[in-house]
């Protein structure tokens, strides 16, 4: 009889451990809420059908568009150590400025099984090709640098995009120059002229920094005039030749030359200094990313300011976007983008930004 009621026992215990194991209704769903503010919740009860949150040491994969970029080379370098840091198996990626042969590192990347990606794409165009490809193969992934749109990143819910708000670097430009004695207007003649030489125009940064800089100026009811506008494809090399053509076509005429990256300010900055005009005095120059040779310059009064587009603060958001994917989180569309706030870097706080 004992024996008989132990072994009722034994079976009624089993069907309520199986219940509880889901032999019943269909577990609830244990995704974690979209969330891009607090960490994810990876606290997940010991019987969630999710997978378990590979520990740190999984294995990453990063692309960078190209390797020959100042700004990004800082980048890359903090990510890397902050992935290391952390215990990760990581490799990094050149693509050359080549969006097919990404495309290959990307596949290859998904081949060799890496838990995420981190992708810094080369051509913004080429975002639906990359988001398709990581969604199928089910890699949680972290775009950084070039924006996508919304509607681009809603077809994946395991993606984010980690990096900056650009219209906000095109104000600060735009507010450094009013922020100037003369707000600019160095001839008095109740505009301000300028040149602009843009970063690569495919690229949101490049649009929005080109388009807010100038809005900063008229929105503050200043008259303006753009005397050239000439890609330089964020490059040194280009920033100076186009800055030495214009200063040789439009001479004085020239008061401001806006930059869309500081690599561009620095190659502007030699045209300007060969052709023997004083930054600061008779022309102004304005950059983004404060990269150090930039705040050497903005530091001796050869850079009238620039932004600081923080590659340590986006390479930790990323890691910490990457690691709440890993933990599970999806985001909803929408809420796909985390932004990094850029600093205005004049001659008054530099000194912050220099080691
Ligand atoms: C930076 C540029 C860089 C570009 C690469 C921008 O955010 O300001 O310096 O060349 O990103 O995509």
């Amino acid at each position: 009889m004992k024996k008989t009621f132990a072994l009722l026992l034994t079976a009624v215990m089993m069907l309520a451990l199986l219940t509880a194991c889901g032999g019943g209704d269909k577990p609830a769903d244990t995704t974690p809420p979209a969330d891009t503010s607090a960490p994810a919740d990876t606290s997940a009860p010991a019987d969630t059908a999710e997978p378990e949150a590979p520990a740190a040491g999984g294995n990453i994969g990063v692309c960078i568009y190209k390797f020959d970029d100042a700004f990004m080379t800082t980048y890359r370098n903090a990510l890397e150590a902050i992935l290391k840091e952390k215990g990760y198996e990581v490799t990094v990626v050149d693509g050359n400025n080549d969006q097919a042969k990404q495309n290959e590192q990307i596949n290859t990347f998904i081949t060799q099984g890496v838990d995420a990606l981190i992708i810094n794409p080369v051509m913004t165009s080429a975002a639906d090709t990359i988001i398709a490809t990581v969604k199928s193969a089910g890699i949680p992934t972290v775009l950084i640098n070039r924006e996508p749109t919304a509607d681009q990143m809603a077809a994946y819910d395991k993606l984010v995009y980690v990096g900056c708000d650009a219209a906000q670097s095109g104000t600060f430009q735009g507010e450094l120059i009013l922020e100037t004695p003369n707000g600019g207007d160095i001839n008095g003649d109740g505009k301000i002229s300028y040149i602009m030489i843009q970063g690569d125009p495919e690229n949101i940064d490049a649009q929005l920094r080109t388009e807010y800089s100038v809005k900063a100026l008229t929105d503050a009811g200043k008259e303006v005039e753009q005397l050239n506008l000439t890609r330089g494809d964020w490059d040194r090399e280009k920033g100076q030749t186009i800055c030495a053509n214009d200063l040789a076509q439009f001479g004085d005429k020239i008061e401001v030359v806006f930059c869309n990256n500081d690599d561009m300010a620095i190659g502007a900055l030699q045209a300007i200094q060969s052709a023997g005009r004083k930054v600061n005095e008779d022309i102004y120059l304005v950059g983004v990313d404060a990269l150090d040779a930039a705040l050497n310059e903005v530091s001796n009064g050869n850079m009238t300011g620039t932004v600081l587009n923080d590659a340590n603060g986006q390479a930790a958001g990323a890691v910490a976007e990457m690691e709440k994917l890993l933990g599970g989180a999806t985001y909803a569309s929408g809420e796909q983008s985390v932004y990094v706030d850029y600093v205005k870097v004049t001659p008054e706080n530099v000194s912050d930004f220099m080691k």
